[in-house]
């Protein structure tokens, strides 16, 4: 008789994500007549820019020749890719990453469950709270979490980092000692972000008790302050200690595309063994590929007219960030967030809890959001609206909160 793996049966009720389209769903069905404005999950509405259509197109032509036809990629992706990420992402920024330390993927979300396989069960996770539920789900799925207390909404073996308004939303090392790190900055989702010379602190504590930190950067080109570091690998020592998660979906408007990369460098190592190579078999046994049109189209992310596109469009979400933190603190909101990254973090207002605040405006402003405790319990209290939306969307939904009779 099968027997299941019953550590997906602990995962209490379904993903954020989910929950919240199951919501906006039903409210829809039974109100066709209102015009919802989604500002819930972090998904991108501007088009593709040119420059990356440009180059499917002609991807996509060549996939018509025997010629220039191509089959599986290589296992770590495309090399004119992987260059490109070097150079542009890395060694532009003074960081010694090279090329073949890159793992091209399908996106962040996969390579951030899907790290914690190369790592023992032994190991305890740490987490900030609230935090992208991506990372304590797949640890749970592993059996690496512990048993789940209702009451506090939390894993008896996460070491939970609070991210709370008198620490600035930035996590304070754990007085308990953890094996893996997840950091996320700038965060989702408090749109938080700290500075090199934190980041500096984490790796150096890192290095000392011998943890390994998997640092999901995939809102870096939302960056706007000088101080704040795009890559953990502009910090000394990183390369011993962390991984990096990167996506294109933020930065170029890959949601649906689906591209991203992992960086593993060759120096972190267990004893004598490289992650570097566990994370090669991995992919090479799990993996297939991005495909071929798609590396195409994040080569041209980099290319000069790419950069400029998407310079413009990452100006267009913040123009919207703007709006959102500006409109809502004149009504008397307390927000943070939306300054290096598309996110604004909000204080339910009247003691609401965030799921009555989510209900709130769902029903009265018709305008959706995240609610923060669907992030971990620290979020409770907290709501979380994405830049991500239209420019005109944007406006009304800020109009529409700021209308409410609060
Ligand atoms: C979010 O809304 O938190 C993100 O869009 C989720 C993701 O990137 O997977």
């Amino acid at each position: 008789m099968f027997k299941i793996n019953d550590n997906y049966l602990k995962l209490p009720g379904s993903y954020l994500f989910s929950t919240i389209g199951r919501k906006v769903s039903a409210y829809s069905a039974a109100h066709p007549d209102k015009k919802i404005i989604r500002l819930g999950i972090g998904d991108v509405t501007q088009p593709l820019a040119p420059a990356i259509i440009e180059a499917m197109h002609s991807a996509v032509d060549e996939m018509g020749h025997a010629e220039t036809f191509h089959g599986y990629a290589p296992d770590l992706g495309y090399a004119f890719l992987r260059e490109a990420i070097a150079e542009n992402d890395y060694k532009a920024r003074g960081c010694g990453i090279s090329a073949d330390e890159i793992f091209i993927s399908d996106g962040a979300k996969c390579d951030s469950g899907n790290i914690q396989e190369i790592f023992s069960l032994d190991n305890k996770i740490a987490v900030c709270d609230p935090v992208y539920p991506v990372y304590v789900d797949s640890n749970v799925m592993a059996g690496r979490t512990g048993t789940y207390d209702k009451a506090t909404e939390t894993w008896s073996d996460v070491i939970y980092m609070p991210c709370t308004a008198e620490n600035g939303f930035a996590p304070q090392l754990p007085k308990e000692t953890p094996d893996l790190i997840y950091l996320c900055f700038p965060n989702n989702p408090t749109g938080a972000a700290i500075t090199r010379v934190q980041l500096q602190e984490w790796v150096d504590y890192a290095n000392k008790v011998g943890a390994v930190i998997i640092y999901d950067a995939a809102y870096e080109a939302y960056i706007s302050e000088e101080d704040v570091p795009h890559s953990i690998y502009e910090c000394e020592g990183a390369a011993a200690c962390a991984i990096e998660l990167r996506s294109f979906s933020k930065n170029a408007g890959f949601t649906g595309v689906r591209l991203g990369f992992t960086v593993v460098p060759k120096e972190l190592k267990c004893g004598g063994v490289a992650l570097h190579d566990l994370w090669a078999r991995r992919h090479g046994t799990k993996y297939n590929g991005a495909p071929y049109i798609v590396q195409r189209a994040g080569e041209a992310v980099y290319s000069e007219a790419g950069k400029a596109q998407l310079k413009e469009q990452v100006a267009y979400y913040m123009k919207n960030a703007g709006y959102i933190y500006h409109g809502l603190k004149e009504a008397g909101f307390t927000v943070s967030g939306g300054v290096n990254a598309p996110y604004i973090w909000l204080k339910t207002p009247s003691g609401m809890t965030s799921w009555e605040f989510f209900d709130y405006l769902l029903e009265n402003a018709n305008v959706v959001g995240t609610p923060g405790s669907g992030f971990g319990p620290s979020g409770e209290g907290y709501f979380r609206l994405t830049a991500f939306g239209s420019y005109e969307n944007t406006v009304e939904a800020v109009d529409r909160i700021k209308a409410l009779n609060r």
